[in-house]
């Protein structure tokens, strides 16, 4: 039996434990996945016990996605940059560390609309999930990707950090490709995003990673104004393709089937 884990704390949110159970379930796998509740001073102990326990690979979120990357024994190069981790390996005595939310952005983007890759993008918000959207794009080739944030300093720090980076004031949206936003801002029970979509160009993609609702009032907004969207549930679901492949042995499958499972 090959097990697997999220851990995170709070970790009874977590949907991953639903998406890899459906993936696990869907491919037959003799095998599971669980939340585990782990606080920041148990970090490591639980680290160093799960492989002998028979766990293959864990994926780690708030709050110990920077704590996970000191521990690993090796980081890729993306992770580095980011400098934040969402999933282990545990393989041959070591930890191997990835970051595949930047990956999991492009892969859902690129799924979900035609965007254009050769204008710049405006990416809204400054903090970890803005790190591994802008490393996607910044790698991607984009030409240039402007960082927005209600903290202009930390849209500063996150620009100094990557090339083709620049923090501004206010969104340029008049020859933008893409729109992202990586705020809670139109997540349920917090205020929406206040922003006039009446600039970006007829061909602008507009994404969001809020998931709940999936139509935040950012795409409705875009979708009114007849533009292309792109909801964020497709980010969460394919950045967990990496982490299920390297511990299961199967390069799984994002389709309606596992979305609506996930929803629930
Ligand atoms: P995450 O890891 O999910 O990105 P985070 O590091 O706390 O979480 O970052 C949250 C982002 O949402 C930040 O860019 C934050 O802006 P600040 O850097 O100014 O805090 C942004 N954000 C959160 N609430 C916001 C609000 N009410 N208005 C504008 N921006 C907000």
């Amino acid at each position: 039996m090959i097990l697997a884990a999220v851990l995170g704390d709070p970790i009874s949110h977590s949907r991953s434990p639903r998406l890899h159970g459906h993936w696990i379930r869907r491919h037959r796998i003799d095998g599971a996945y669980v939340p585990l509740h782990v606080s920041n001073d148990d970090l490591l102990r639980v680290l160093d016990l799960l492989p002998g326990l028979g766990f293959a690979g864990c994926n780690i979120t708030i709050p110990h996605k920077e704590a996970a990357l000191a521990v690993a024994d090796q980081v890729t190069d993306r992770a580095r940059r980011i400098g934040a981790v969402n999933t282990l390996t545990f393989k041959d005595q070591m930890i191997l560390a990835d970051n595949t939310d930047g990956e999991g952005f492009l892969s859902s983007l690129d799924a979900g609309a035609d965007w254009p890759k050769d204008r710049p993008a405006v990416v809204l918000g400054a903090g970890g999930a803005a790190r591994g959207i802008v490393d996607a794009l910044v790698s991607a080739g984009v030409p240039e990707v402007r960082i927005v944030n209600r903290t202009h300093g930390r849209a500063e720090v996150l620009a100094e950090r990557f090339d083709r980076c620049v923090a501004q004031d206010e969104a340029e949206l008049g020859d933008a490709g893409l729109l992202v936003n990586t705020t809670s801002l139109g997540m349920e029970g917090q205020p929406p995003l206040d922003l006039d979509l009446a600039y970006l160009p007829d061909a602008a993609v507009v994404t969001d990673i809020v998931y709940t609702p999936l139509e935040t009032p950012l795409l409705r907004a875009a979708r009114e104004r007849g533009l292309a969207t792109v909801d964020g549930l497709g980010m969460l679901l394919h950045q967990a393709v990496p982490g299920f492949e390297a511990w299961f042995g199967v390069r799984p499958q994002v389709d309606a089937d596992l979305r609506r499972a996930v929803l629930g």
